[in-house]
């Protein structure tokens, strides 16, 4: 009993992986298991309105983005639908409008993919749950993720909110490389409340894509330690969102975004996605660390943004650090103040 026509909208979080994903096999199945933090401010709406349509040899969808047509975008979208079209085979059958919005700038250097295919998923697969007698809360979550997942890999850990575990590892009960599910261990309370606060370096488009990344990964000299590398702190960091150790926190975190920077200095081709500013404030950050002893410290996404976290105890100082002595860094002065947050949710 599928709908003949109807409308909904998601509105899906961004996150910023802890443990990184780089490197990848067939159907977006990643090399390495990640973890990641869900954001709050940083989020895509997506509205779907559809209607069933008499020709159903193909797909059939107008993109509008922040309220203008986007054919830009049409082929990544076509790309994700024939992807997805054998777990939701009523695709062919509808017209869909797609309307889309980010909360962050457009062009701010923030990749969107991840909250857009989150949401898009969501909205697509509500199809399906409108058809459904009493579907399950849960397998509508672990389903989305999964569809968001062959949209762009990162995107399936931002269904479920605050800490999420992607890809398969021992010791992690229900881990898996097929969805993201929330971290199934014990998490401090410290890391449901941190703060991101993402400088905007760069915001231009970055110079090599995340998909041609991963790719660099296979056949490269150091994937094979670096593939052990992230589940080694995957569990270590086990005992620290367990505990709260702030200091063993930073050190995982830290050398995680170096060593995604330093996969991509040593790939063939090599290149370099940080700038000038960004080690400008890594380096500030660590002088300010070193001083004040604020458990404050960076991460780095494929990009030369540099996400400060830290926690919400100490937001004042942290911050007036950031207006004084970062800001300098970011191009327009312009940085995004974030916090984890409690997953998508329908609007
Ligand atoms: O989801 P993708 O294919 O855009 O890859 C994201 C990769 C990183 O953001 C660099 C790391 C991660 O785990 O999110």
């Amino acid at each position: 009993n599928y709908p003949k026509k109807g409308k909904v909208a998601y509105k899906a979080p961004s996150n910023i992986a802890l443990v990184k994903y780089w490197g990848k096999k067939e159907n977006q199945i990643p090399a390495n298991p990640s973890v990641s933090f869900t954001l709050d401010a940083c989020a895509t709406r997506t509205t779907l309105t559809y209607h069933q349509k008499e020709d159903k040899s193909d797909f059939s969808f107008d993109l509008f983005f922040e309220g203008k047509p986007k054919e830009d975008f049409k082929p990544k979208i076509e790309t994700f639908l024939k992807r997805i079209e054998s777990y939701l085979p009523y695709l062919r059958e509808y017209h869909f409008t797609i309307e889309t919005s980010n909360s962050f700038p457009h062009s701010s250097g923030i990749a969107s993919s991840a909250s857009g295919m989150a949401a898009l998923a969501l909205c697509l697969l509500e199809i399906e749950k409108e058809a459904t007698v009493n579907q399950d809360s849960e397998f509508f979550n672990k389903k989305a993720s999964f569809l968001a997942r062959l949209g762009s890999g990162s995107a399936c850990r931002s269904i479920k909110g605050n800490l999420v575990q992607w890809g398969k590892h021992e010791g992690l009960e229900n881990s898996t490389d097929l969805f993201g599910v929330n971290y199934p261990n014990k998490v401090n309370n410290v890391f449901k409340s941190f703060h991101d606060t993402i400088l905007l370096v760069h915001k231009g488009q970055k110079t090599v894509s995340s998909t041609v990344g991963h790719n660099l990964m296979n056949g490269h000299p150091y994937a094979a330690s670096r593939f052990v590398h992230a589940h080694t702190n995957l569990a270590a960091l086990e005992a620290v969102f367990a505990n709260g150790d702030l200091n063993q926190f930073i050190n995982i975190v830290e050398s995680e975004a170096l060593t995604l920077h330093a996969m991509m200095m040593s790939s063939t081709p090599y290149f370099i996605l940080m700038m000038p500013n960004t080690l400008n404030i890594i380096n500030a950050i660590w002088t300010y660390r070193k001083k004040t002893q604020i458990p404050v410290c960076f991460t780095l996404d494929a990009g030369a943004n540099v996400h400060v976290l830290y926690p919400e105890s100490y937001s004042k100082e942290v911050i007036a650090f950031i207006k004084t002595e970062l800001v300098q860094y970011c191009e327009n002065g312009h940085y995004i103040c974030d916090k984890v947050g409690n997953g998508a949710k329908k609007i």
